[in-house]
């Protein structure tokens, strides 16, 4: 199932896994509007699709705000008219030690990775329930599973995040609309870098392959589940690494 023509909307586009991903569904001949908060990155992206011949928007958005998410949808609608691809990788990942955590910390990465991800799914959910077809990557993560003590609040955001894949695709199943989680592993991108307490080569020597993932290789991934995979497969959270413990 090729992804020719599809249009795609990628949160989270304007860096790191967003971003590759982005560039890889234009290259594959999709439409794609990137959503971001960060206006200058999202801008430089789309601008960088588009001198390479691709085709591609971009829109400022607040993910964590249902009333952002509600014009966004909207306006992909009014200017695509449908969704047919949601790659959901806009997110935040900040260390904070579990009994050091403040009410305000939980609450923006819950606010961010949760709420907006529910906002967003359900949005894009109706219309693409509506028109009998569609699929969702949602980018999720392995600390969603297996927990942690320095991420308690974005392992229960992420966590939170399967839970909601698993709910949508039963919910949407029968409306023509596959649903999935991606937890790409440790991947070279400016939030895995720059969350991780302990130094980057200590973490990628941890690694059961001895190395990061780069944000094209889980673009990779994601292609194949907005394209052949998303015609068969629903309510799955893929990996990419065999865990030996936090
Ligand atoms: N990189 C990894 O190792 C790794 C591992 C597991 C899961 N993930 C998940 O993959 C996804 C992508 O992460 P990445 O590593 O590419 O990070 P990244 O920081 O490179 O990109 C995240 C993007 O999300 C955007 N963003 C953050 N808050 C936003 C908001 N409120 N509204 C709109 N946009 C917002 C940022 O501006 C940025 O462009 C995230 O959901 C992350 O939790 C990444």
């Amino acid at each position: 199932m090729s992804i020719q023509n599809k249009v795609a909307l990628v949160t989270g586009a304007a860096s790191g896994i967003g971003r590759a991903a982005a560039f890889l569904l234009a290259r594959e001949g999709a439409d794609v509007l990137i959503a971001d908060s960060d206006a200058a990155g999202a801008q430089n992206v789309c601008d960088a699709i588009v001198a390479q011949g691709g085709r591609a928007g971009w829109a400022v958005c607040d993910l964590g705000e249902a009333d952002q998410i509600r014009s966004l949808v909207g306006r992909a609608l009014a200017q695509y008219e449908r969704i047919d691809v949601l790659v959901h990788a806009a997110g935040i990942c900040r260390a904070a030690p579990l009994l050091d955590l403040s009410d305000e910390q939980w609450r923006e990465t819950l606010r961010i990775n949760l709420d907006g991800t529910f906002f967003l799914t359900r949005d894009v959910g109706r219309a693409m329930a509506a028109r009998g077809s569609g699929t969702m990557i949602l980018l999720t993560s392995d600390r969603g599973v297996y927990g942690s003590i320095d991420y308690a609040h974005y392992a229960a955001s992420k966590g939170g995040m399967i839970a909601l894949t698993r709910s949508l695709a039963l919910a949407l199943g029968k409306h023509g609309v596959t649903v999935n989680g991606l937890n790409p592993g440790m991947t070279d991108t400016p939030l895995a870098r720059g969350a991780n307490p302990l130094s980057w080569d200590a973490k990628v020597a941890a690694d059961v392959l001895g190395k990061a993932s780069l944000p094209e290789e889980i673009a990779q991934t994601i292609l194949f589940l907005a394209g052949t995979g998303g015609a068969y497969t629903t309510g799955q959270i893929l990996g990419t690494r065999i865990r030996h413990g936090q």
